[in-house]
């Protein structure tokens, strides 16, 4: 059964208040569309854990710190309603730009420190946008509980972050990267690849997962990183922008995996960037 589609945040607030009344649990799929099976798991799991599921569909001008990258984001809103029909959510949320940022918006939620580093250093701007466009979507939705993909880690640390520093009653659920057999991460922005480049994608996990393996085996972190590298350029990216051992909690730099660990990446693949990150031990 087809979803309804609620674009105006009054309908919204009287269908949930509705579910609140009678101590019904929400859950919210906060996304900007293009859904691929990533998106589907979240919504799996936020019919698993809630009485209610929200998926929100909203492409955030705020976050894109480059005009042409926002141009050229894929927008595929029925294909989208058609691909969350078989999971029978209670509404799509899809708010158009004047509802979410009416004329004299002022406000910017920004979350300092997790944002400094990876994307942060990287995308200016672009987890203020984050933090400030969630920040809404979880006092428009009211949700219980909200469903990130663990494939933006470090969006994931953010949006914990806010929601914690700014008493917003929700609980905020990491769930796993979604992978194409080949182990590339899901992602909408793989539909920007083209066939050549869709081919050469998947060496950033396996370089990835190589140099996981290699700091493990107690590998030094400046020669595996350096052996990655090379390996992802010759795979034809142009840019590794950072391959980073991190910290899971706090994002902070690491030599070796001595505490819980993430390996993250950013590269350009034929004009189009992606990320990647993955447990070490
Ligand atoms: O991960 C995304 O798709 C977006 O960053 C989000 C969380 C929907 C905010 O616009």
């Amino acid at each position: 059964m087809s979803a309804p589609i609620i674009r105006s945040l009054s309908e919204l607030r009287s269908m949930v208040s509705g579910w609140k009344k009678s101590g019904e649990t929400v859950g919210v799929v906060p996304t900007m569309g293009a859904l691929h099976q990533g998106h589907l798991s979240l919504v799996r799991a936020a019919k698993e854990g809630c009485d209610r599921v929200i998926v929100t569909i909203f492409i955030n001008p705020k976050q894109f710190n480059n005009p042409e990258d926002y141009e050229k984001y894929p927008r595929t809103e029925e294909d989208d309603a058609q691909k969350l029909s078989p999971f029978d959510v209670d509404a799509v949320y899809v708010p158009d730009g004047p509802t979410m940022y009416p004329e004299g918006f002022a406000t910017n939620v920004s979350v300092g420190g997790l944002t400094d580093v990876l994307c942060g250093a990287h995308r200016p701007g672009h987890f203020d946008g984050v933090a400030t466009v969630v920040s809404k979507l979880f006092m428009q939705t009211q949700a219980d509980r909200a469903y990130f993909g663990e494939k933006d880690f470090q969006q994931l640390q953010v949006v914990t972050r806010l929601a914690a520093d700014l008493d917003i009653p929700i609980e905020v659920i990491g769930c796993p990267t979604i992978r194409e057999e080949d182990g590339l991460a899901m992602s909408s922005r793989n539909l920007l690849l083209s066939d050549r480049a869709r081919v050469w994608a998947p060496e950033l996990n396996a370089a990835m997962e190589e140099m996981a393996d290699a700091l493990l085996s107690g590998g030094d972190i400046a020669d595996t990183r350096a052996k990655a590298i090379a390996r992802i350029e010759r795979a034809g990216f142009t840019e590794v922008e950072y391959l980073d051992l991190r910290a899971c909690d706090t994002l902070e730099e690491l030599n070796a995996p001595t505490r819980p660990a993430r390996l993250l990446a950013a590269a350009w693949l034929a004009g189009v960037r992606l990320i990647d990150n993955i447990a070490v031990g």
